[in-house]
């Protein structure tokens, strides 16, 4: 059976995680594979709403095997709050739930050195999630991270982090920061890995396993393609790979078992922290596009309640995004907010250096100065009705829907008008 992969196609905050609860009602196994808690995919289910960080979106189903994979960057102590947190509201995780033993771990230093690498730069900080992201995936490139293998004899991984901590508390101080207290910082570490010790695994052998037996797996990307350290708004993007070829080397499974690629976009543009945005609306469109007006006023960021930075939609970012990808199957989300506009925005290319292009530039320099060309369509002006079928929302809403396939050659899968799990039409 082949493998699914999910990735966002913007920056981030298109809504992966309705998708990914979606999707992982038909997989028996859901793979998060890069990133950290630096992400945050809400999932609404008859319980209410929860936003995951590490945990995959498969864990609300009793069935589905979850599996933080070995790109994952995976802090111990936030992933045992997140785990406590979810008690009650999922389905008994142990035997279904496995951290790869090649992931690496953020440590309570990555996090302090996140914070004053943005401090340093003063009044241009990248805005990270302040999570530890960059830091620990330095260490990675350095070859001197902390894998989860190593937390298999607590002994010696205790002494090993009472040996960094020491040299990172020489960091800390040197660039200006507070030391990490030497007992609570061992004691809530080695604390939070004791209790994540049974899930470690090695789940590159795991998902082969899975893969033969012919089990359906879905990779769940994190982040958005425009913010890929390769492929996005460099530098101001996160620190790994968050497209589907993240999905490949951050799960250990080959490239040719990936059938489908759904690609995940927000029906206007939204983007938290700093870096060029074409596309930004001013205030007031914003202000509507941020939920004004609705009983919706969701676009803060699920990881850090910062308020996102909105603007109409931006399609050649998408394209460029869906071609790295491979998208196969596009799922356009929160398409509701955009029923308060008489008419909507789309922009098709770009005016820079006295020519046009539709090709996303790789000099951010000229992402900042560059003019969208944009196509206007009509809004619909309406409440969406709940619908099942793309075929029965009001045809405004067809054709801006349609016109997105059509510029990113991609079939659309599924439009969502709402959080809710029903709020969804679909194309067949
Ligand atoms: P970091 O990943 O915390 O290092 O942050 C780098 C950039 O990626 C910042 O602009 C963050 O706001 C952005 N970012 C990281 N994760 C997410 C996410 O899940 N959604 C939206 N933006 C994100």
């Amino acid at each position: 059976m082949p493998v699914s992969a999910l990735v966002g196609l913007q920056w981030g905050d298109e809504g992966k995680g309705k998708i990914a609860d979606l999707l992982a009602e038909k997989a028996d196994v859901v793979v998060r594979c890069q990133g950290g808690s630096n992400a945050g995919h809400t999932v609404v289910t008859d319980n209410g709403a929860f936003s995951l960080r590490l945990v995959p979106s498969g864990i609300f189903r009793e069935n589905a095997v979850c599996v933080i994979g070995n790109g994952v960057v995976a802090d111990p102590i936030h992933l045992a709050g997140e785990l406590k947190s979810l008690e009650g509201a999922i389905p008994d995780p142990s035997g279904r739930l496995f951290i790869s033993d090649r992931a690496h771990m953020v440590m309570p230093w990555h996090k302090a050195l996140d914070i004053l690498a943005e401090e340093h730069l003063g009044q241009k900080p990248i805005g990270t999630t302040r999570q530890g992201i960059a830091p620990a995936y330095m260490d990675k490139a350095k070859r001197s991270g902390f894998r989860w293998h190593h937390a298999r004899n607590a002994g010696e991984f205790r002494k090993r982090v009472l040996i960094i901590l020491a040299e990172m508390n020489i960091v800390i101080n040197a660039l200006g920061g507070t030391a990490l207290p030497e007992k609570e910082t061992v004691d809530a570490l080695c604390g939070a890995v004791d209790s994540l010790r049974p899930y470690i695994a090695d789940t590159v052998s795991l998902l082969h396993g899975h893969h033969r037996a012919g089990k359906r797996i879905l990779l769940e990307g994190a982040q958005g393609t425009m913010l890929d350290i390769d492929f996005g708004t460099y530098p101001f993007v996160t620190s790994s790979n968050t497209t589907s070829g993240g999905c490949v080397t951050g799960s250990g499974l080959p490239p040719a078992s990936i059938a489908e690629v759904h690609g995940i976009l927000k029906s206007f543009t939204t983007r938290v922290g700093a870096g060029p945005f074409p596309t930004e609306a001013p205030d007031a469109a914003a202000a509507l596009l941020r939920g004004a007006g609705t009983n919706r006023w969701d676009e803060f960021a699920a990881a850090t309640g910062r308020p996102h930075r909105c603007g109409w939609l931006d399609l050649v970012a998408a394209r460029h995004s869906a071609r790295v990808n491979g998208v196969t199957r596009l799922h356009i989300t929160k398409l509701d907010i955009l029923s308060q506009f008489d008419e909507l925005r789309i922009a098709v290319a770009y005016r820079m250096r006295g020519g046009e292009t539709s090709d996303l530039p790789s000099d951010i320099r000229d992402l900042d100065r560059c003019e969208p060309v944009y196509e206007t369509l009509p809004g619909w002006k309406k409440q969406l009705p709940a619908c099942k079928s793309v075929a029965e929302l009001p045809e405004a809403a067809r054709n801006y829907v349609e016109r997105i396939g059509e510029f990113l050659e991609a079939d659309i899968a599924t439009v969502s008008y709402g959080p809710g799990r029903g709020q969804t039409a679909f194309t067949a």
